[in-house]
């Protein structure tokens, strides 16, 4: 802008440019019509940006710049609707039982729809007409959500909460972009203006996240609907908008200072404003009409690009409506026929296991092709195996299939047995030959519950337990570098995520290997707009892990490992019982504890009772942690530390607390050590010999550490004792101490 530029001319050059990327928005969003390229909308976009940035006072709050607001809000204010948002009765097909019964009773074989019928009548008799016409849609599978502009503007955005009172999620859906945050003034809108719809999830974009999010380790959602509701209640907008949001308007609230006088003119509406309306709609006067469009629109849903369970009918005329009434949830004026899932039959042809992220195995029914709900399903979900077992499937047997919420494909059962009752129970242990089909890992069952007080049923999963799996590595990794375990937060879950992104790690333990040039040249953007992690990061990572390396003591190591059943404070308690790894793995008084039986008490047992061990580290963590260091793959990682030359120790090693006390006139009895350096014999033996003496070792120096042991080398722990002050001794001095 050159200086003769006025003021007033600024501020309509932005405006214009607003108006014009709304516009484009519109294009793009509701009608799928762009007219410029995003390269040329992006030009647009930047041009506003500047001048904004240039002229912060003249810029809009509702400026498409504006859509990601800044910061998270740290929960959802409460609103009261202006009118109630209610709920919608719901029909449904009758059974052929019910068909059959009632062609037997009256001689009329009624239709599947039959409920629709009902209803039809009830709205005759209610107006005392036979024509009563009425609009068909399809019900949006989303989230029902309440849009309220005043003087042209979006003044807040709220769930439908329990009809009355809902959540303000305004930050959250001004970053839907087929939202106008302000109306055409060309439109002739009422001052006021509700407009009520549901905000969902197109089909095809949430597919492609949940596999995006798959691949990162991220947990996947059950179906659009799920992901919708699940992405609105995020407190920070920046996350919404990264998510495929998008509306359909299906009816009117409030409205002040105009008038909407009819469906018609509501819809007229809506297209000058550029709002999505529901489509396809159809009319009709007569029952026939109304059976003929409910069959249509199941024809026709499966095309849409939302997810829809059903037709929707509305009286149209506004006093009709007022006439029919209401009950205390739902109009007498309108109805949702609930279309029954559409259910295929096919052959399983093959049942298959998938390691998810944290490790669970999933059996995975490979099926003969077959289109149900508009798509081809070659796969479905068996989820674990009782849910095998209950419905007795097996490999050749015909299956009947349908889709979960529309979307995800399920079993539903067998209809024709391959071999009728063999009698063989499908054993996912026996299935996999007791390994995971990803790295050979053990695998565990484990039993949960589920169901009602007397009917609660038993069900079997299984899980992959090795620290080291691939499929489990970003899952793993979040908890290794977490500050709970090694702490290595500094390298940031995008780093850790990016790592795995790249195949630069396949288990948490290559972190300690990768090269610091590599990971220097890491990118963390994308191939077309790349972003390095650069030296002076990776010289700080590299820091950072060696530090993990040598000083983070053995309980923080454990927990690191993310065995079953082993949290913070049983690590802690394994490492006061141990004094490394290979102790904990070849460990007397964890293969004790695990044959104790429920009931048994540690304190009974004259093994155990000395330990005193704490309520946290009973036979389920003695049984898991020896079954995961037993293992071939739990060798592995042994194995894998000692060439990375990672061998943590407990820093509270403690095995029998009544001993330590009656320990007061042993030589070494109160004395902390901390053992450094190459030394005459494994630092084991040392640190038994200081034990036995009624000394204490432990793996990190600190200002309670009395000694410090060290051998040739052992730099940093040297620079801290001599920092700390605390004395530096040699193996003799020791011995002579030991006397
Ligand atoms: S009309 C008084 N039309 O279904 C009836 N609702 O209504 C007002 N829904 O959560 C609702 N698609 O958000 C209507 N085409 C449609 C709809 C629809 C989905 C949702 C609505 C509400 C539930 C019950």
């Amino acid at each position: 802008m050159s200086d003769s530029t006025s003021s007033s001319d600024i501020q309509a050059e932005m405006a214009k440019l607003a108006a014009e990327l709304e516009h484009h928005n519109r294009l793009y969003y509701v009608d799928a019509e762009p007219e410029i390229s995003d390269k040329e909308y992006d030009e647009l976009f930047r041009k506003l940006e500047e001048l904004e940035a240039e002229y912060p006072l003249f810029a809009d709050p509702d400026s498409p710049t504006k859509r990601v607001g800044g910061e998270p809000i740290e929960g959802f204010e409460q609103i009261r609707h202006p009118l109630p948002m209610l709920s919608i009765d719901d029909l449904f097909e009758i059974s052929e039982e019910d068909r059959d019964a009632i062609e037997k009773k009256t001689g009329e074989r009624p239709p599947k729809e039959k409920e629709i019928v009902d209803f039809y009548k009830r709205l005759q008799k209610g107006l005392g007409t036979e024509t009563v016409p009425v609009t068909i849609e399809p019900k949006i599978d989303g989230v029902a959500v309440s849009l309220v502009y005043r003087g042209g503007r979006l003044e807040y955005a709220a769930t439908r909460g329990d009809g009355n009172t809902g959540d303000v999620i305004t930050s959250n859906v001004r970053t839907i972009k087929s939202i106008p945050l302000i109306l055409d003034p060309e439109a002739g809108a009422p001052e006021v203006l509700e407009v009520r719809g549901e905000i969902f999830m197109p089909n095809e974009a949430f597919v492609k996240m949940n596999e995006e999010r798959d691949e990162a380790g991220l947990p996947t959602f059950a179906n659009p609907r799920n992901s919708t509701a699940g992405t609105l209640k995020l407190l920070d907008p920046r996350e919404v908008a990264k998510r495929p949001l998008d509306f359909i308007a299906h009816g009117l609230g409030l409205v002040e200072g105009g008038e909407v006088g009819s469906v018609t003119a509501f819809h007229d509406l809506l297209d000058r404003l550029g709002i999505r309306k529901n489509e396809p709609l159809w009319r009709a006067e007569t029952l026939n009409d109304v059976l003929d469009a409910v069959r249509e629109l199941d024809e026709k849903r499966h095309a849409l690009d939302y997810g829809t369970d059903g037709a929707v009918i509305k009286v149209i005329d506004r006093a009709d409506q007022e006439r029919l009434g209401y009950t205390s949830r739902a109009p007498r004026w309108a109805a949702a026929f609930k279309y029954p899932p559409e259910q295929k039959e096919t052959t399983l042809e093959d049942i298959t296991v998938q390691v998810g992220r944290t490790g669970k195995l999933t059996p995975v029914a490979e099926l003969a092709p077959v289109l149900v709900s508009g798509t081809t399903v070659r796969r479905a979900t068996l989820h674990n195996e009782s849910f095998i077992n209950e419905r007795d499937v097996a490999i050749g047997d015909t299956v009947l299939i349908q889709k979960a919420g529309e979307i995800i494909p399920e079993v539903i059962r067998v209809v024709k047995k391959k071999v009728p009752d063999s009698g063989v129970r499908f054993s996912m242990h026996d299935y996999l030959d007791g390994a995971c089909p990803v790295c050979s890992g053990p695998i565990e069952q484990r039993e949960t519950t589920s169901g009602s007080k007397g009917e609660e049923r038993t069900i079997i999963t299984h899980f992959c337990v090795n620290f080291e799996c691939p499929a489990q590595v970003a899952s793993r990794m979040r908890q290794f570098v977490s500050r709970k375990a090694l702490d290595i937060e500094g390298i940031g879950s995008i780093v850790a995520e990016k790592l795995v992104e790249r195949g630069l790690i396949k288990t948490p333990l290559d972190l300690f290997e990768i090269p610091e040039e590599r990971l220097a040249n890491l990118n963390l953007g994308t191939d077309e707009n790349p972003r390095m992690l650069g030296e002076k990061n990776a010289a700080k990572i590299v820091q950072t892990r060696e530090r993990a390396a040598k000083e983070k003591p053995l309980a923080k190591w454990i927990f690191a490992m993310g065995i079953t059943q082993v949290g913070e404070s049983a690590s802690r308690e394994l490492s006061r019982l141990h004094r490394n790894l290979r102790e904990i793995a070849e460990s007397e008084i964890l293969a004790e504890l695990r044959t104790l039986k429920t009931g048994d008490r540690k304190e009974d047992n004259e093994k155990l009772a000395p330990y005193e061990i704490a309520s946290e580290v009973g036979p389920a963590v003695a049984k898991s942690t020896l079954d995961f260091f037993q293992s071939e793959a739990g060798q592995h990682v042994l194995e894998r530390l000692a060439e990375l030359g990672i061998d943590p120790q407990s820093d509270n090693y403690a095995p029998k607390p009544a001993e330590a006390a009656a320990s007061g006139d042993k030589p070494l009895a109160g004395k902390t050590f901390v053992i450094t350096g190459s030394l005459s014999a494994p630092r084991d033996e040392i640190a038994a010999k200081i034990t036995a003496a009624g000394g204490k070792v432990t793996g990190s120096i600190s200002k309670n550490t009395d000694y410090l042991v060290a051998g040739e080398g052992g730099g940093s722990k040297r620079d801290k004792a001599e920092k700390l002050e605390v004395p530096i001794i040699n193996e003799e001095e020791l011995e002579s101490m030991l006397g």
